[in-house]
């Protein structure tokens, strides 16, 4: 078989070892995998070319940590994108295991590690590198999640109007320049979003919920309902679901599987604490949280921002101060809102009831009901933010020093 067609690389020389992690990767489906008898160290120049041309590479590290690291920073300096898994003995130091770290490998885990867990970096470290994009500089679907700090805030209407953005528009003439977004409505149980863009409930997470089945691409043809404009929508049910049928794994697999198709996946949240919030969180890239800046509002959102930092410590946190005009001068509320919440408020969604809500009635995205609006240009601003960041493929966070500086 070419090279080329090598997804996952294991490099061991212990057969017990080869035979356990070959079979956990064999049974991931859509991968295929190349085992090598040796040792990081002694693959010399060829663990840098099959880093080419691979999604991962595992290998047992050995006792000679010394070595395994001169081969991982070889590696790195071939500039390859292949994440790395070195997978140690537990008597393997804490310090050597991070020195792994530091010279390259994307992550370090003792042996020990279950086989269930094992399977589940293996799938996350797996996705691959880069999606079949409109814009050649995306990587793998980003995953941005909608919170609020309390109801009616306007959370949904910043999640569908964020997505319609993300999706683009298509030119009359000239390049047209769109991407693959889909809308995930996992406010199960008052889900809006299908109301938002005129479109039918879909009973399909309830199914998911019921049947307590995977997510697999049968389950996303039924669940997926497109807009005229291209944005795929998974809306919520109509009936009630109880918000804990649903298990972490399974949404877990459902972002994972929606990473591999979209550019984009805008999840809009519940305002309820749930154990599937776990994956999703650990999942996204940035979490918006919907606030005010009154004190019970900041209060809440410091609730929200600890507990989502807690669930994904390299999170993107970024506070949308929902309904209030950005204010010429920040007065002394907001300075000391801004200091309980450790960061400033990002971005201002001006009140403007008559654009948000026609656009409701007429269940449409506010870029074809009110585009002129201060509304929809202040959620466009969200969105090429967004957009450049990954096309940067920077962190968002690091675009608030870049934009101070201009
Ligand atoms: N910027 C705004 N100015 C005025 N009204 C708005 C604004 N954004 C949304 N609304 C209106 O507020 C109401 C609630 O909006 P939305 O459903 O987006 O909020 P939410 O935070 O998702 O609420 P829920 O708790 O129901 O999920 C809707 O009637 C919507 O039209
Ligand atoms: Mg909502």
């Amino acid at each position: 078989m070419a090279q080329t067609d090598k997804d996952i690389v294991l490099i061991s020389q212990d057969s017990a070892f080869s035979e356990r992690i070959g079979a956990l990767v064999r049974r991931q489906p859509g991968f295929a995998l190349q085992e090598c008898n040796a040792t990081l160290s002694t693959m010399n120049g060829k663990a840098v070319e099959l880093a080419k041309t691979s999604e991962l590479i595992i290998f047992q590290a050995s006792t000679n940590t010394a070595s395994d690291i001169e081969a991982l920073k070889g590696i790195a300096k071939s500039g390859s994108a292949a994440r790395i898994l070195a997978i140690s003995d537990s008597t393997v130091p804490f310090g050597l295991a991070h020195s792994l770290l530091q010279v390259g490998a994307t992550e370090v885990v003792p042996d020990t590690v279950a086989d269930a867990e094992l399977s589940r970096i293996v799938n996350r470290l797996s996705m691959p590198r880069r999606l079949t994009l409109t814009t050649p500089d995306l990587r793998e679907g980003q995953v941005i999640a909608v919170s609020k700090a309390r109801g009616g805030i306007g959370a949904t209407t910043l999640a569908v109007n964020l997505a319609d953005h993300l999706v683009g528009h298509k030119k009359r003439f000239g390049k047209s320049e769109t991407r693959k977004v889909v809308l995930v409505d996992l406010d199960l149980q008052f889900g809006a979003i299908a109301g938002f863009l005129d479109l039918p409930p879909n009973d399909a997470l309830y199914k998911l919920a019921k049947d307590r089945i995977d997510p697999d691409s049968v389950f996303l043809e039924q669940a997926i309902v497109k807009t005229a404009s291209g944005l795929a929508v998974i809306a919520a049910p109509d009936g009630f679901m109880p918000l804990n049928a649903l298990q972490p794994d399974q949404i877990r697999a459902l972002i994972y599987r929606l990473q591999q198709s979209y550019d984009f996946v805008i999840v809009d949240l519940p305002h309820a604490m749930v154990d599937w919030l776990t994956p999703v969180l650990e999942a996204a890239s940035t979490v918006l949280i919907v606030s005010g800046t009154s004190v019970p509002f900041v209060q809440q959102t410091r609730r929200l921002i600890d507990f989502f930092k807690d669930q994904n410590p390299s999170l993107n946190i970024e506070v949308v101060v929902g309904q209030e005009k950005k204010p010429l001068l920040k007065s002394r509320r907001h300075a000391e809102a801004a200091k309980a919440l450790e960061s400033e408020f990002r971005h201002w969604l001006p009140p403007d009831a008559k654009s948000a809500e026609e656009a409701m009635d007429r269940g449409l995205p506010l870029s074809q009901t009110a585009s002129g609006s201060a509304l929809n240009k202040e959620i466009a601003q969200i969105s090429a933010r967004l957009l450049s960041a990954v096309a940067s493929n920077r962190d968002p966070k690091n675009l608030k020093a870049e934009r101070r500086e201009r």
